[in-house]
């Protein structure tokens, strides 16, 4: 990928302060683009060049965000819907607050947040919107329905936005990660008891390629689609899995 490829655009980047949100936020500037995030505190390590500090659960907020974000830098290019939150357990350990928490900010943040870009991406003549989806939204693992089911739905939005929006020049196209090695993953393994090293060597064996995935390897991905050589891609679920399928 050319270096400098994004020189003097705007990105917007949701779970920013998270595991993969901090890999793409270098990913991006690192071909030079204006990385703007947005999570619920400030940004741990400052790496964004502008952050903005908000709840995704605050619908007023999400509809607000594209338009703030490109008053910060003039444009907005590329919108990272990334944040997401994981709900463990078969539908029968689940409560309400659960199911609708994970659908607002799996869900309803995203769906909000392209409904707010698209119309700035169009009247700048195109953009890329890239969706952090998972490997479970398209083949369900057990014991997590309602992760499962918002990650489908935001694969299913995906796809409709990809489709309706293409003539306005805007790519709609997600990235569907197995197992990644964040806060998300390794806060899995604490709540059970056992140690997140241990318990990140022992998935690492289950995967063809040896390991699970860094952030870096699903940040590269979500570049790669954000760029010119995606060009062609529209509404497509990018499974970057190691060679693991859901089992
Ligand atoms: N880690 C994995 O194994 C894995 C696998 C597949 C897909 N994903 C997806 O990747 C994305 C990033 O996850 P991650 O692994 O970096 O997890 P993470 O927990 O490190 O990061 C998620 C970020 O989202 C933010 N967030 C959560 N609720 C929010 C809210 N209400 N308002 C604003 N921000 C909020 C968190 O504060 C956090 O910084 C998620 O959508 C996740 O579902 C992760």
């Amino acid at each position: 990928m050319a270096a400098g490829q994004f020189a003097g655009k705007t990105a917007l980047v949701t779970g920013g302060n998270g595991g993969i949100g901090q890999a793409i936020i270098s990913r991006l500037q690192a071909d030079g683009a204006t990385v703007v995030s947005t999570d619920l505190v400030a940004d741990p390590a400052g790496l964004a060049d502008h952050h903005i500090i908000g709840d995704l659960m605050d619908s007023r907020f999400c509809e607000g965000l594209p338009a703030q974000a490109a008053a910060l830098t003039g444009r907005l290019d590329i919108l990272c819907n990334n944040a997401g939150i994981i709900t463990r357990g078969v539908i029968t350990e689940t409560s309400d607050d659960d199911l609708s928490r994970s659908l607002a900010i799996n869900v309803e943040a995203p769906f909000r947040l392209c409904r707010s870009t698209i119309p700035i991406m169009a009247e700048q003549g195109g953009g890329a919107i890239v969706n952090t989806a998972s490997c479970w939204g398209l083949q369900p693992g057990p014991a997590h329905p309602i992760y499962v089911m918002t990650k489908a739905a935001l694969a299913s939005l995906t796809q409709c936005l990809g489709r309706d929006h293409a003539h306005q020049g805007i790519r709609v196209n997600a990235v569907c990660p197995n197992e990644v090695n964040t806060g998300m993953l390794r806060t899995g393994f604490k709540v059970r008891g056992l140690d997140p090293d241990a318990g990140v060597a022992t998935l690492n064996q289950t995967v063809p390629l040896g390991r699970i995935a860094e952030p870096e390897d699903i940040a590269d991905v979500i570049a790669f689609l954000a760029s010119n050589d995606a060009r062609y891609m529209v509404g497509a679920l990018l499974e970057v899995n190691g060679g693991k399928p859901v089992g």
